[in-house]
């Protein structure tokens, strides 16, 4: 079996922190003992991931070079980077990643998002998965926030991002999983109202073809892209790291 492929995006222009990104970028920002960007980098190399893309962007791109080298610090041998130029969506992001991926599997996290556990059980069902998708879906208390699920009995009815009035608690945590079709479904997309190419329409378009599967990610999840959830991501790295002490 081919070996996955892994992506963390870590583009856009993080604007709900000015001005903390106003110099720097939103993934190199602190979160407790580690720059932001570490953590989904971990979370692959965890899972057994060892060829990774990172998708980067805006006036400090160089600084991840500088940051990460060749990810000596996850006991890599290498890694790959690319830049997006503006602020495309999360989903233009991805399109990048096409020659990378040369065709084979890939994980993609976004460069916000912080978990408690490891995803290695979920990228094993992925990799045994013959085609499709699969992501981790998440209950949370603010799904307005987020892509949220609908389901009919305890199949994904519908995502739809962002809405107004949640029809459910469960949201598309930023853990993304997909074969080589997804760069045809890029392809295909059109900005949303918010100018991106939107990687709930990306889900969507698996779910239509009926290629959509998910798991219930085990463990707390959160991204860090707004001041009240980078001190959530602080607050719980802390607690993760001095329990490891204690
Ligand atoms: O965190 C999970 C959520 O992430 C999902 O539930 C949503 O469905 C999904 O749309 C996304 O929501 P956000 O609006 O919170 O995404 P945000 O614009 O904050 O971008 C999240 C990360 O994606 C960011 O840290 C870096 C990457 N990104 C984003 C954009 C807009 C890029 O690499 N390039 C981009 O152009």
């Amino acid at each position: 079996m081919a070996k996955l492929r892994g992506v963390v995006l870590a583009g856009g222009l993080g604007k709900r922190l000015a001005p903390l990104t106003k110099i720097t970028n939103k993934h190199l920002l602190p979160v407790y003992n580690l720059p932001m960007v570490y953590y989904p980098i971990q979370i692959l190399v965890e899972a057994g991931i060892r060829d990774i893309l990172i998708v980067t962007g805006g006036n400090n791109a160089g600084d991840f070079l500088r940051l990460l080298g060749n990810g000596h610090a996850f006991g890599l041998k290498h890694l790959d980077y690319t830049y997006q130029e503006g602020e495309g969506g999360i989903a233009a992001a991805l399109g990048l990643a096409e020659e990378f991926a040369e065709g084979q599997k890939i994980v993609v996290i976004l460069g916000d998002n912080v978990i408690e556990r490891s995803i290695k059980t979920y990228v094993q069902k992925f990799s045994k998965q013959r085609k499709g998708a699969r992501i981790l879906v998440k209950d949370v208390k603010d799904p307005e926030r987020f892509g949220v699920v609908s389901f009919k009995g305890n199949k994904i009815k519908a995502i739809r991002e962002k809405p107004k009035r949640p029809e459910s608690s469960y949201v598309v945590t930023g853990i993304y999983m997909y074969d080589s079709k997804v760069f045809d479904i890029i392809k295909t997309l059109k900005p949303s109202g918010r100018g991106e190419l939107e990687i709930t329409d990306v889900n969507n378009a698996y779910l239509k073809k009926n290629q959509l599967y998910y798991d219930i990610l085990d463990g707390w999840w959160t991204d860090a892209g707004t001041f009240e959830s980078l001190l959530r991501a602080n607050n719980l790295i802390a607690q993760k790291v001095r329990g490891r002490k204690g």
